[in-house]
């Protein structure tokens, strides 16, 4: 899509919702004398340290407040507890809907239950919110797509499909309380499985990836860079002696792709010469720069732009009791109910499409990555 194309979208996207938010500001005011007929929506986000989850939350805010809704924005330190107590807060504010971004997925139940008896609506954003009949809708991208994408780009760049290898892979998996992780994982491991069985991808460091459940043994709690390191670290110490060396890591996004890298540079791995292909999700920007700079060999982009778009429209239409979009009925199953989603496409970026696609889209400057 290109950069004016998607500010034309973008404008006539919120002018859209403040048209038939045409009576917000009565409803403002009604709000601010005591009112029950707020028109307020609360976002909550898991955390501020990861890049995506700031622009997630500012453009949804932003089309949000455009569109004429009181919004109130949280951030929870990835802390589930500081999640629940925000929410709590929301609804004792009367929101009308609540958008949350889960830290853990199976952690709200009892807070949503609060909700749902006040009549608020909930749309889970980005990660499904498990085991609660009180999660009206849901917007991702399409999670299973991003590690099927993921698993792709390792085949084809490895040239297994013409028997080329054995190369030797680690395999790393997302926080086990996202329920994105396991999808990310499957989608992957859907694809590199068969080369594992037949041996032309080993795993040096014995991780055994059979069962429904193995991926948790590799999970990285928190998504934390930091933790994805040390664990690489300890792999390379304890698994690649004997001038072994690691050809490729399935990362499931940038933020452990991040600290991989880290890990791979301070063992000596150099860009060019015996740097593995890293694997990533979000085109963070310094993976960006990372890409650029031969760190990294992809990333899974996902343009949140599109996806707080969607969700405001969703919002937006849960509010005026309109039909809300969705076009997947049948894969996000909660434990309790299948929850009614609207999945967007990701896109792979390499270091020659950076330009093409995060540039000319305006997701970023040339400036800002140094192009
Ligand atoms: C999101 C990813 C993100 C990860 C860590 C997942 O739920 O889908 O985009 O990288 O959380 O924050």
């Amino acid at each position: 899509m290109s950069k004016s194309f998607r500010i034309l979208a973008s404008v006539a996207m919120a002018a859209t919702l403040a048209a038939t938010s045409a009576c917000s500001s009565t409803r403002d005011s009604e709000e601010t004398s005591g009112g029950s007929t707020s028109n307020l929506v609360g976002i909550a986000m898991p955390t501020r340290s990861l890049e995506r989850w700031n622009n997630d939350g500012a453009h949804l805010d932003d089309l949000l407040k455009k569109a004429g809704y009181t919004t109130s924005l949280q951030y929870a330190d990835n802390k589930v507890d500081q999640q629940i107590t925000q929410l709590e807060n929301m609804i004792n504010q009367n929101a009308k809907v609540l958008v949350v971004a889960s830290i853990d997925g199976t952690a709200l139940g009892p807070v949503l239950e609060k909700a749902a008896n006040a009549k608020i609506k909930v749309i889970a954003y980005d990660r499904l919110i498990n085991a609660t009949p009180n999660v009206d809708y849901y917007a991702t991208f399409d999670n299973y797509l991003v590690g099927k994408l993921q698993g792709e780009f390792i085949v084809d760049k490895l040239g297994l499909k013409d028997g080329k290898g054995p190369f030797n892979l680690e395999p790393f998996a997302g926080s086990s309380d996202d329920n994105n992780a396991k999808f990310f994982f499957n989608g992957a491991w859907d694809v590199l499985k068969p080369y594992v069985e037949s041996g032309k991808l080993v795993i040096p460091s014995g991780k055994k990836l059979v069962g429904e459940e193995d991926w948790k043994t590799i999970s990285i709690t928190g998504w934390k860079s930091e933790t994805a390191q040390a664990e690489m670290d300890n792999r390379i110490n304890s698994f690649y002696t004997g001038g072994k060396k690691v050809n490729v890591v399935l990362s499931p996004n940038d933020s452990l792709a991040l600290g991989i890298a880290q890990s791979l540079e301070s063992k000596g791995y150099k860009p060019g010469a015996d740097y593995p292909l890293i694997t990533g999700q979000d085109a963070d920007l310094a993976n960006t720069k990372n890409i650029l700079a031969d760190k990294q060999a992809m990333t899974v982009w996902k343009d949140t732009r599109t996806l707080g778009d969607q969700v405001a429209k969703m919002v937006d239409a849960t509010v005026k009791g309109t039909a809300v979009e969705t076009n997947d009925d049948k894969t996000y199953n909660n434990g309790v109910k299948v929850v009614p989603a609207y999945l967007l496409p990701p896109v792979v970026v390499v270091k020659d499409d950076v330009k093409t696609k995060l540039v000319d889209s305006g997701f970023y400057t040339a400036d800002k990555l140094g192009l």
